[in-house]
């Protein structure tokens, strides 16, 4: 092997495992975005934190940027590697390293699937309650990269709430052991929280300490045909002031065809142009008693036209189908995708003015609305008509975002809830960001990044 940069790695570092295969390159150098065309210098697969250090002390030395990897199912673009990077992928840090019974928590490394993580939680008696539609495919390290939310956040609040510490080596090669799982910790600025959806640009988070809890009482899921807009709002403070929710979701017509048409079973016979999901304790007759009362309610007040509540598991299951499924069965369209939130309360005035201009700006493409209504959080998936090219209709949805975007800077809102900025969203971080905070993100980043090797170009270009 001629002398150069992966050369000198493999010298150095022997044991480390390496991929440069194009089809490797090709497959870890993309997300589910799927919008630009990975390029990067190689893959390395770490299975130590020792390791870890020396991909980045090598980085250094050789002025190359590092992209970290997980289960790459982000949809902003954030573990693209375009630009000659080597992809740092945990792959092969997937493992649980310990449990203790006292603190309640789990020490994982970053590869490991959530899934995974969920089945190992359930083996000690307890829960890890984060969880979407990606389970199987995506790992911690992404999901408290990105602060991933899902459909459970109503109750549980985003990844951020359940890690208890962080092992992360830093832009400039230390290795930090933040916050160690401490439940109390009032000593000076908790570097942790900065880690968590930061997108890789900070550091490589190495290990995480996940805090569990007990297991959820049981469920029933409860599907909603609705009628109007308006009446979205009316039906969640109807549920939430009755029921205990564990999730409340909404989708529309256009969602269900799609979900429908990759085998999902719609139960009703006449179609709505809105549909709510909402899964709410029901460990006993009266919890269960109280579903049909809220259903009465809604029915009465016409807020609702039509409704199931899940018998079984198996119907639950087939319910939380219905708007889990929309993302794969959108895929296959490649979908421009938003993932904004507001305050909830906020919700149907924002819907509304979102609606007038989509109606005029999107004239020929079909606007795909679902999400976590409940927490303020919308996912707006545009499809491309047949007679427009990819190019073009990138620019076009990047234009309307840019009045989304001021949209939601009236609203106090924000541009991504859940799926983080990226390479996707990073021209509108500005729209809800204010100039003094993001040029105090780039001086954080220089501090724990000084030659700006971590994931670069991603959430913002470095100055
Ligand atoms: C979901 O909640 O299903 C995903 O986060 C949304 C998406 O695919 O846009
Ligand atoms: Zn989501």
């Amino acid at each position: 092997m001629t002398d150069s940069p992966l050369s000198r790695l493999s010298r150095d570092l022997s044991g480390l495992m390496l991929k440069t295969s194009p089809a490797d390159l090709e497959f870890y150098g993309r997300d589910w975005t799927r919008r630009w065309a990975p390029a990067p210098l190689a893959i390395a697969l770490p299975a130590s934190i020792g390791e870890v250090q020396a991909i980045v002390r090598w980085a250094l030395q050789e002025a190359i940027s590092l992209v970290p990897s997980g289960g790459r199912t982000g949809l902003s673009g954030g573990a693209v590697a375009a630009n000659g990077e080597l992809v740092v992928s945990f792959e092969r840090m997937n493992r649980v390293l310990a449990f203790d019974p006292v603190d309640r928590i789990l020490a994982v490394q970053p590869g490991l699937a959530l899934e995974a993580l969920q089945r190992a939680a359930i083996e000690h008696g307890l829960i890890y309650p984060v969880d979407f539609a990606a389970r199987g495919s995506c790992s911690i390290g992404g999901n408290i990269a990105t602060n991933a939310g899902g459909i459970r956040v109503i109750r549980y609040g985003n990844t951020r709430e359940w890690i208890a510490g962080l092992k992360v080596v830093s832009g400039s090669g230390e290795l930090l052991d933040l916050n160690r799982g401490l439940v109390k910790n009032s000593s000076g600025y908790d570097l942790r929280h900065l880690m968590i959806g930061a997108e890789g640009t900070l550091g490589l988070i190495v290990e995480a300490s996940v805090r569990l809890t007990d297991p959820a009482p049981a469920s029933n899921v409860m599907l909603l045909a609705v009628p109007a807009m308006q009446a979205l709002m009316q039906v969640f403070s109807s549920c939430r002031r009755k029921l205990g929710l564990s999730a409340f979701e909404f989708f529309t017509d256009r969602a269900l065809a799609h979900v429908v048409a990759h085998g999902a079973q719609d139960p009703f016979e006449q179609v709505s142009p809105y549909y709510l999901v909402a899964e709410f304790d029901a460990a006993d007759e009266t919890q269960q008693a109280l579903a049909g009362e809220v259903f009465e309610e809604c029915f009465e007040n016409g807020w609702v036209n039509d409704g199931v509540i899940s018998q079984s598991s198996s119907q639950a299951a087939s319910l939380w189908r219905l708007r889990e499924g929309i993302t794969e069965s959108l895929a296959p369209l490649k979908p421009y995708k938003n993932d904004i939130s507001v305050r909830t309360s906020a919700i149907p005035a924002f819907m509304q003015a979102m609606r007038e201009i989509f109606d005029r700006e999107y004239p020929e493409c079909e606007v795909v609305w679902f999400g976590h209504i409940g927490d303020g959080n919308l996912h707006i998936n545009v499809i491309r008509s047949a007679s427009t090219s990819e190019e073009a209709f990138i620019a076009d949805c990047e234009r309307v975002t840019s009045l989304l975007s001021e949209t939601l800077a009236r609203f106090g809102g924000s541009i991504s809830a859940e799926h983080g900025i990226g390479l996707v969203k990073k021209k509108y971080l500005a729209g809800t960001r204010s100039d003094a905070e993001i040029a105090m993100m780039r001086q954080i980043k220089r501090v724990l990044d000084p030659s700006g090797i971590m994931n670069p170009g991603k959430i913002f270009d470095s100055d």
